[in-house]
């Protein structure tokens, strides 16, 4: 060999060495658990689409944020899915809604111990499943159905009130609606919630990896799909765009959604705005596929989902939401990022 001294496998030769020099560490304080509470239930079911996550009663919320905690997670993310659906998705901002029943019950019993975030979103609370007002435009007889961007932000800055009045402490825009994150800064400005904070879900694509989350919070669109709201999967550069205005808007925390197939837009985000906190949401399809081969035997699923946040936070986001929270919490506690790596 003409360069004896090239060799970076000296580096790789005991666990703890490779442990010393390992770049990137992942912790439980970087995780948000999501939760899902559904109105009218009696006991916690199991959703089938994503095994190992349930859908909980109100009355029962406070047991995953617990468990979560025990594990050293302080971070959890609301969605509701309520009994009542309707064309404007009035439950969705009603005070005694199923978030906002969720978030007094959290927040009451154990206050500051948990940072409360919630999905701020219509579709699960629209009968037809769409994230904002849709509208009828008929023209020369022919009829289609458009979210109307301007009458949906009203009802946001509603949701987003109405959450903060129950205690969360992060309202988190899902919609994909143009000025959301000032619409809702304003609102919650106006109402005394200047020290509510605002995680935008700013770079979020119309995304096949949601496939289990609709199932899991019955917010599938009836009709038409999301692709005239949420970004396309082609587009890099176009994320920079939405991250920016949200930002100028007010953004505190800004997110990019899927992860796994996203590593270059959150690095790119990463690059931009290197002020910000940046979350990568690693979403249910992330999980389910993970979870499937793993049954199947095909893959080692505690070494693989390491392996994944790990890569989520080296591309550069520093905060993870993921249906993995406990377990990977668990795997850590017990070092398995070293054993494993
Ligand atoms: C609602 C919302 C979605 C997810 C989070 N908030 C789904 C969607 O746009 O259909 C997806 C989360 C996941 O797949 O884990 N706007």
């Amino acid at each position: 060999m003409s360069f004896p001294y090239l060799r970076p496998r000296r580096l790789r030769k005991n666990k703890y060495l490779r442990d010393l020099v390992a770049e990137t560490r992942l912790s439980p304080r970087d995780f948000i658990y999501p939760i899902f509470v559904k109105e009218d239930l009696t006991e916690p079911e199991e959703i089938s689409a994503m095994p190992g996550q349930y859908r909980w009663p109100v009355e029962k919320a406070l047991e995953p944020v617990q468990k979560a905690l025990d594990l050293g997670i302080h971070n959890v993310l609301i969605f509701g899915i309520p009994k009542e659906k309707d064309e404007l998705g009035s439950s969705a901002y009603s005070s005694d809604g199923v978030v906002q029943r969720a978030v007094k019950l959290i927040k009451k019993e154990l206050g500051d111990e948990v940072v409360v975030h919630t999905d701020v979103c219509l579709c699960h609370y629209t009968s037809h499943g769409h994230c904002g007002v849709l509208n009828k435009i008929c023209r020369n007889d022919r009829c289609s159905y458009v979210v109307d961007n301007d009458a949906t932000l009203e009802l946001l800055a509603k949701v987003a009130v109405s959450h903060a009045e129950a205690g969360a402490d992060v309202v988190a825009p899902s919609s994909m609606m143009d000025g959301m994150v000032r619409a809702i800064r304003e609102a919650l400005d106006k109402n005394g919630f200047t020290d509510v904070a605002i995680m935008s879900y700013a770079a979020k694509y119309a995304s096949a990896f949601y496939g289990p989350f609709r199932a899991a919070a019955e917010n599938a669109p009836q009709y038409g799909d999301r692709r005239t709201y949420q970004m396309d999967p082609r587009n890099g550069e176009e994320a920079i765009k939405e991250v920016a205005l949200d930002v100028q808007e007010g953004a505190d925390i800004l997110m990019v959604k899927p992860a796994l197939a996203y590593l270059d837009v959150i690095r790119r985000v990463r690059e931009a705005f290197p002020q910000y906190p940046l979350a990568a949401y690693n979403v249910s399809g992330e999980y389910s596929m993970v979870k499937a081969a793993a049954k199947e035997g095909l893959v080692d699923e505690k070494k693989i989902t390491l392996e994944i946040l790990h890569a989520i936070k080296r591309a550069g986001a520093n905060i993870i939401i993921t249906y993995h929270a406990l377990e990977a919490a668990q795997w850590l506690k017990e070092g398995l990022d070293r054993e494993l790596f």
